[in-house]
């Protein structure tokens, strides 16, 4: 039995991007799991882009396919990655899953489940909003949430600043970017892919 996880994302700068790939990872490691990553589309300006910086960090993400909402009804577990904006989800997320009405008018999302992992310049600038606020949309599809439990001794880590909650796997990226993963984040984001995987498989299989 192959089980279908799609991790997807948006990325600005680069940070979520490499979450998202520690999370597919993670999903990898369970036998018998199909992962793909996809992201979603931008919004915001080429020329605004460029001013910003993004247009280069987004270039090492570029060969990421670009997701349809469609493509949703494939997948037994869906893993979100969003920039936080304003303690909630980014535009692009939103707007994406916006154009989710056909799937919800159809029940098409209910009973597979969700996750959610975000990222945000400092350390109290929202993560926990953005991820538990993201879930009312996973629930009003029928989706069951998965978080991060603390059998991942990693979250109690208080040895050094760490994203990572029960909510979901998350970093810091400093106001000016400059902070990367850290490898007690991205041992979190692996491990909550992994926890997803296993569950998807677990309720596809009964
Ligand atoms: C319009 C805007 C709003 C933001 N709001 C927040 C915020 O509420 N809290 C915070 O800590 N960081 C905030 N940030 C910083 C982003 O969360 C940060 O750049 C992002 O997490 C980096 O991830 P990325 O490299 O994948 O784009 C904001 C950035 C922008 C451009």
């Amino acid at each position: 039995m192959s089980v279908k996880v799609q991790v997807l994302f948006y990325s600005m700068y680069g940070h979520i991007y490499k979450m998202a790939e520690a999370v597919a990872a993670g999903a990898r490691e369970v036998p018998g799991t199909e992962v793909s990553l996809y992201q979603v589309a931008e919004l915001v300006p080429d020329e605004a882009l460029e001013k910003s910086g993004a247009q280069a960090a987004r270039a090492t993400f570029a060969h990421i396919p670009i997701a349809t909402p469609a493509q949703l009804a494939e997948a037994d577990a869906i893993i979100f990655g969003t920039t936080t904006r304003f303690g909630n989800m980014c535009a692009q997320m939103r707007n994406f899953l916006d154009q989710t009405g056909q799937l919800w008018a159809k029940g098409a999302l209910v009973g597979k489940v969700g996750s959610v992992f975000t990222s945000t310049a400092t350390q109290h600038g929202g993560q926990e909003t953005t991820i538990t606020s993201f879930h009312s949309t996973l629930l009003h599809h029928g989706m069951i949430i998965v978080g991060v439990p603390y059998s991942e001794q990693r979250l109690l880590n208080m040895s050094e600043i760490t994203g990572g909650s029960p909510y979901g796997a998350s970093t810091l990226a400093a106001g000016d970017g400059s902070r990367q993963p850290s490898e007690n984040e991205l041992a979190i984001a692996r491990f909550q892919g992994r926890h997803v995987a296993e569950i998807a498989r677990r309720l596809k299989s009964e």
